[in-house]
């Protein structure tokens, strides 16, 4: 069999080892400061935590960070910070994970899906203003694969109809969009730290905000929504209330060192990935039928995906494409099933396929290529040669 022809027809796969989408870079000096934070006298809840969310908080550009244990966890503590209950609307995406949506749905409040721009992928202003209603109460733009969606539109729209924004922006931890730190608008932001994000700890999330009080409530769910020092009880020590319902989503101080160090390398992530990023654009520019991802003008993002879209020029779909590249050994994966697609959101909130054109056309040709910041320039080349020869061969 030639050497131009892919593993899934016959050939030899271009990689003997496993190549995944995405995952973590650790090196020696990170997993000192897990050990470091081991020897500490607080090994959850501890000083290491509040370094972490300091440097968080200061990268971002606000005034409060609170670290949690992860990002589904954060988008539950915004949907209760913001007070979304029973009847209330929450507008979203549906192309995101399902995540996102569940800031709305842990509350009772309902997700209400609104199509996405099928050139950024991101919320479309124009769709959400077409599903605002008097019973809107908040927004959930997500910036997709680091893209940022269209962050002033959504602030203008939430001015107008007094909606609380929570930018979902696990995607894009480390970017800028017009020189602002992405997370640093108004109301509230969060990111997720697991493995192949931006930077990891192990599992993590953070919440971002510049407002007091939602900080406050933000904190107080996050640990039981207790209360440590009710008024009246100077004098009993031990004197701890709860008010309601919250959580543990506390985060261990051995889990904010490794992210603290991770953060001292987030400038090394950003230009590994801008790197595989201009290769991959270079390689692929003159492939008829596979779309790179779009240009975010004014825009320095820290892309957490390199997602392509396969279309019909190509020579074959989607899902011909992701099962070659598996047989190549490199594990492509699709951001995302539409969240109208899945049976809980058809079941409890009626959606349908066929209800958001512009995020099916999106997903039927959607591809993540492998990109993350421990890859070689030989994985690189093996990503490069197994899309020029799939391409090639059909
Ligand atoms: C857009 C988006 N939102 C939310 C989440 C949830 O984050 P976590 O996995 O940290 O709970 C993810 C993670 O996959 C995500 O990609």
């Amino acid at each position: 069999m030639s050497e131009n022809c892919p593993a899934k027809y016959g050939g030899e796969p271009i990689r003997d080892s496993a190549l995944g989408y995405g995952g973590q870079s650790i090196t020696d000096h990170e997993k000192e400061a897990v050990l470091d934070a081991l020897e500490g006298d607080y090994i959850t809840r501890g000083p290491t935590v509040k370094r972490f969310e300091d440097r968080v908080a200061d990268l971002v550009g606000v005034e409060h960070a609170v670290a949690t244990t992860s990002g589904t966890a954060a988008l539950h503590l915004t949907g209760r910070a913001a007070g979304f209950g029973p009847g209330d609307e929450v507008i979203t995406t549906p192309l995101t994970f399902v995540s996102t949506a569940h800031a709305a749905t842990y509350t009772d409040a309902t997700p209400v899906l609104a199509d996405v721009d099928s050139h950024t992928r991101t919320l479309d202003p124009n769709a959400v203003r077409d599903v605002i209603t008097e019973d809107t109460a908040g927004l959930i733009p997500m910036h997709y694969a680091g893209h940022p969606p269209a962050v002033q539109e959504f602030l203008d729209i939430a001015d107008e109809h007094d909606l609380t924004v929570i930018w979902d922006a696990c995607h894009g931890f480390g970017g800028t969009h017009r020189s602002e730190p992405v997370g640093s608008r108004e109301d509230m932001a969060i990111f997720s730290f697991h493995p192949v994000k931006n930077i990891t700890t192990g599992e993590g999330g953070m919440v971002v905000t510049d407002d007091d009080d939602l900080a406050e409530r933000l904190r107080r769910f996050r640990s039981f929504d207790m209360d440590y020092d009710p008024p009246g009880h100077e004098d009993e020590p031990w004197y701890q209330v709860t008010e309601g319902e919250g959580y543990n989503y506390n985060v261990t101080d051995f889990q904010a060192a490794l992210g603290l160090s991770q953060l001292d390398r987030i400038d090394e992530f950003k230009a590994s990935r801008d790197e595989i990023i201009a290769s991959y654009d270079k390689a692929f520019a003159d492939i008829e039928g596979l779309r790179t991802p779009p240009d975010a003008p004014d825009s320095d993002p820290m892309y957490h995906l390199y997602a392509v879209e396969v279309r019909d020029e190509f020579g074959c779909d989607r899902k011909e494409f992701v099962n070659a590249m598996h047989e190549e050994n490199i594990y492509v994966q699709v951001h995302y099933v539409p969240l109208h697609f899945h049976p809980f959101f058809q079941d409890e909130f009626g959606y349908k396929r066929g209800d958001f054109p512009s995020a099916e056309a999106v997903y039927d040709g959607l591809v993540s290529l492998p990109l993350f910041p421990g890859m070689d320039d030989s994985d690189v080349a093996d990503v490069v040669r197994a899309v020029e020869r799939l391409h090639a061969f059909h």
